[in-house]
């Protein structure tokens, strides 16, 4: 049976991860999170001490999976469940240049193939719309400026002990925006049949509803 593929793109912090598991959990879809699989992988090469130029030797020892319950992700390396380890700030840069390895990227694109041809998903990442799944049933791409994207972060960890300055987290961001626009292979990018949904002046409610409404009329 042919399954459904929605596929949303954008840069960091533009609200893909929150908005694509809002959706996907009123869809009954599974909502498949491809950054926390480079990001994975970062950590595995951090945690082993091998350099990016190295990477490529070790791609077949790296066991990225991911499970799901009750609709949330879990990613795993081997059999040690990551899912937490893999979101400071050091792992966000570390995966943007991962990200960069062409062997990483073919490592995880059939990994990334396969979930789709086997399930209803909404997949967000960079390059879903235009490399994984270029027949993807609708694609989104979802995007918002630096400044509106930082400031969002920002107080999402104003609570956090350690919280990044305003400016440290707009300088991260437009440092990751230049790192997945301006890489070789697969770089950010809207596919051209994609819906561009800007949400600087939206609400998540309203980005949601928004995005929710695009596939309503295409699937
Ligand atoms: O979405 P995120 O911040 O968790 O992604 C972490 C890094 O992985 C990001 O810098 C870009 C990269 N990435 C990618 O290159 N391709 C994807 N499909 C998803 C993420």
């Amino acid at each position: 049976m042919k399954t459904i593929n929605i596929a949303i793109d954008g840069p960091a912090g533009a609200g893909k991860s929150t908005i694509a598991k809002m959706v996907s959990a009123e869809m009954g879809y599974i909502y498949v999170d491809t950054g926390a699989m480079y990001r994975a992988v970062a950590l595995y090469l951090t945690e082993n001490n091998i350099p990016d130029e190295e990477a490529e030797k070790h791609m077949e020892e790296v066991e990225v999976s991911l499970k799901f319950a009750d609709g949330v992700q879990r990613v795993y390396l081997g059999d040690r469940d990551v899912s937490d380890l893999i979101r400071t700030p050091e792992i966000s840069m570390a995966a943007s240049r991962t990200s960069a390895i062409p062997a990483v990227r073919a490592r995880l694109f059939d990994l990334q193939q396969k979930l789709a041809r086997e399930n209803n998903i909404i997949m967000d990442g960079r390059d879903i719309g235009t490399v994984v799944l270029p027949n993807a049933d609708v694609k989104i791409f979802l995007t918002a400026s630096a400044e509106e994207r930082a400031n969002r972060r920002f107080k999402e960890l104003a609570e956090k002990p350690d919280c990044p300055t305003y400016e440290e987290i707009l300088k991260d961001i437009i440092q990751r925006d230049y790192n997945d626009m301006n890489r070789e292979t697969a770089p950010l990018k809207q596919a051209e049949d994609a819906v561009l949904v800007d949400t600087t002046e939206l609400t998540l409610e309203q980005s949601a509803a928004r995005i929710a409404e695009i596939i309503k009329e295409r699937v």
